[in-house]
């Protein structure tokens, strides 16, 4: 059993989550479901660009599952995973420049803390909103030993080895005692509609022996303008910025001819640095992803 701490930055951010906070914790599964998209695109992008990966081919899939006896929820994919070292550094340091960025902008300006943090994501430690303890089970594509990583959001985590048949992560939340809501099928089947029906891939829900897709897994600005309600629009902005507010208008074309594309564009209503550098940091992972495409 390897006994870590959190990096001071990871322990501050868990006690506001734990403690502030949100006045909407449904965030939390968006959160964590747009960890598992990440993790089955990262993976998707090695397989074409990486001879070793290239095997790796299987079907994209997330899976929510509820365990109403144990009272747990688990988000599950079979994307590119982690190991020990993964865990570690994703899940107990906080590399992003603006969530450090955030918290002296926190501390500077405490009354603002609920406006502040409504603004900003916090990615997969938002599971402590919901959750007593946490456990994440994974294993990287390609390695044959699995790894736990878990916490009950003190100053320290867990990682250990682990069985898990193939590639990819379970995130299992244990929920507290005020969040066993979250157990019932229609309200996440809600949360999903609401945050993260554009998820390319397909979401199942899981209870008992049932299974059912959940979500519509087509990307949003590839429909056609008179299927997508003025609420996806919203929400699909709210998502992409992490910004809490209304698009101020949004511009959705399509060209077709010789060259083929399809804009989806929302003008910005902030310029918080923390939006802007989020926005920047995404531009250039898409960048590096379009370089990727373009080039297998
Ligand atoms: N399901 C998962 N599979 C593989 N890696 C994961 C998974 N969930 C989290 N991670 C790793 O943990 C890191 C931290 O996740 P977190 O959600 O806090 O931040 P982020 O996704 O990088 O940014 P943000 O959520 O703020 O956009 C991720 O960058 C990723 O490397
Ligand atoms: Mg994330």
């Amino acid at each position: 059993m390897a006994k870590h701490h959190f990096e001071a930055e990871v322990s501050k951010l868990l006690q506001l989550v734990i403690h502030s906070l949100y006045t909407n914790r449904d965030i939390f599964l968006r959160e964590l479901i747009a960890n598992a998209s990440d993790a089955i695109d990262k993976l998707h992008l090695l397989s074409l660009t990486d001879e070793k990966y290239k095997e790796f081919t299987a079907e994209p899939k997330i899976t929510i599952t509820l365990d109403e006896v144990e009272k747990r929820l688990v988000v599950s994919d079979n994307g590119i995973g982690m190991d020990d070292v993964d865990l570690v550094e994703n899940l107990g340091t906080i590399a992003k420049s603006g969530t450090k960025q955030f918290l002296e902008e926190l501390e500077k300006d405490a009354k603002n803390k609920e406006h502040l943090i409504g603004q900003f994501g916090v990615g997969f430690y938002s599971a402590f909103m919901v959750a007593k303890r946490v456990e994440v089970v994974s294993k990287k594509a390609g390695d044959a030993k699995a790894w736990v990583w878990s916490s009950d959001a003190g100053g320290e985590f867990e990682v250990d080895e682990a069985v898990r048949e193939s590639h990819g992560t379970d995130v299992i939340l244990y929920l507290r005692d005020d969040a066993t809501e979250y157990l019932d099928e229609w309200r996440i089947k809600e949360i999903v509609k609401k945050y993260s029906d554009h998820i390319p891939y397909k979401i199942f829900l899981k209870k008992g022996d049932k299974e059912e897709q959940i979500n519509s897994a087509r990307a949003l600005w590839k429909m056609n303008k008179s299927e997508i309600s003025e609420e996806e629009y919203k929400e699909f902005y709210k998502t992409l910025s992490h910004d809490a507010n209304d698009p101020l208008y949004w511009i959705h074309t399509k060209a077709e001819g010789t060259l083929e594309y399809t804009t989806l564009l929302y003008p910005l209503r902030t310029s918080s640095r923390s939006l802007s550098c989020r926005l920047h940091t995404g531009c250039e992972a898409l960048r590096q992803k379009r370089l990727h495409y373009a080039r297998s």
